[in-house]
């Protein structure tokens, strides 16, 4: 039995549509190449969020209601008290979204959006012993995340590169974690039980959890000449390529495109080492050749993760937060599918078939 609802459709929505044949992606509308580079992540939230909230105000309102949404997330969940340290990187922005209200309104969704981009940062610096730094609600939210983990307003280039990050991953169809989100929207839980449902599904590694494991695959592999059989000796084993294969598509992620050009200009003269990025497109030629003979009724390409583990990498996040980065682009998304799901949608109750005895059956 296929277990993974791969042809079910399981909804209608006007969030986003992924073409697996053709490699595109559409979000409200728009083609991600015109988003992506082009649009700021505000911008694109009061796309996203368009339609779903009576009061939605306009694109420049809704930012600079982002802005204090980040002052009072960091009053609320920093400030009041610090997020948990024992607890793994994602699991302790998962704990310190919890103590967020519940609620339906647009300051939840606000808060809601805020929150991964206050605590990633707060609990870097935690971990590394330094003082959570307050965001700044006049700076764009990418700019602000990054001044809030290094301590200095980023260069354009860097800022630029983590809006184009937080745009391209914002929706996706029906992935695991948006179904998730929608699922329990529909039981009408509230928004924050619908995002904290959704993150606990974006974190696996199957998932949103794959780019901390493209960097150790590219630490394993550390030179182009030791490349293919590093990768040889990884599939003889059974693993998976990690940055690699998709559900859906059968050609190149769209997403890998726009964030392969947003970390080549982070990687610009007299900025990161170039021999990183170098490497890394080594291992993607040499990876998408060795799969494509190896499983060759498979189009293996490498998929969103794999340049987002170099882009989060030259903006000096560490591997263990790239999930929470990830976490602070789709959080709007499946704001949005919650919202949708709520107005528009019913109670998901799907139906299973059971394949186990009968009592008349039993011995
Ligand atoms: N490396 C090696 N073999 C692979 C890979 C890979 N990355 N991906 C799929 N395969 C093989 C798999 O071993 C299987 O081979 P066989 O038929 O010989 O057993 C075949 O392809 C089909 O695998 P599947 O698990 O049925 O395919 P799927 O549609 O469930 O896979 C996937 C999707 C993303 C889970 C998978 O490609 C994978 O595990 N990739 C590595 C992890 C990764 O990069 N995850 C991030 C996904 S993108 C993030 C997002 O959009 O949320």
């Amino acid at each position: 039995m296929n277990n993974g609802l791969d042809d079910v459709i399981a909804t209608e929505t006007v969030m986003s549509d992924v073409d697996g044949l053709a490699g595109r992606l559409v979000i409200r509308g728009h083609s991600l190449d015109d988003l992506a580079g082009h649009v700021g992540y505000e911008d694109l939230v009061a796309i996203l969020l368009d339609g779903f909230f009576q009061d939605l105000p306009g694109p420049a309102a809704l930012a600079s209601r982002l802005g204090m949404a980040r002052r009072d997330v960091f009053e609320m969940l920093v400030a009041g008290g610090a997020p948990d340290r024992k607890l793994p990187a994602t699991d302790a922005l998962r704990a310190a979204m919890a103590r967020l209200g519940d609620g339906e309104d647009l300051d939840v969704a606000l808060r809601l959006i805020a929150a991964p981009a206050i605590l990633t940062p707060a609990i870097i610096r935690q971990r590394r012993g330094e003082a959570a730094i307050a965001p700044d609600p006049t700076l764009g939210h990418a700019a602000d995340m990054l001044r809030m983990l290094h301590g200095t307003v980023p260069r354009w280039e860097a800022a630029a590169a983590l809006d184009t990050y937080l745009v391209t991953v914002s929706d996706h169809g029906l992935n695991a974690s948006t179904f998730t989100a929608r699922v329990v929207a529909s039981t009408q839980a509230g928004l924050t039980s619908a995002v904290l449902a959704a993150l606990s599904a974006l974190k696996g590694p199957l998932h949103g959890g794959a780019p901390g494991p493209v960097l150790d695959m590219l630490d394993g592999i550390a030179a182009a000449q030791t490349a293919e059989a590093w990768l040889e000796a990884a599939l003889d084993r059974g693993d998976r390529l990690m940055g690699f294969g998709h559900r859906v598509y059968r050609v190149r992620d769209p997403r890998a495109e726009a964030l392969k050009r947003a970390v080549a200009a982070l990687f610009g003269p007299g900025t990161n080492d170039r021999s990183r990025l170098a490497l890394a497109e080594h291992v993607e030629a040499a990876a998408t050749s060795i799969l494509a003979r190896r499983k060759p009724d498979r189009s293996l390409q490498i998929n969103v993760e794999f340049y987002t583990a170099l882009l989060l990498e030259a903006l000096g996040f560490p591997r263990e937060s790239f999930t929470s980065v990830f976490a602070t682009g789709r959080v709007a998304g499946w704001i949005g599918h919650a919202r949708e799901q709520v107005l528009y949608g019913r109670l998901i109750r799907p139906q299973s078939r059971y394949v186990g005895p009968r009592p008349d059956q039993a011995a």
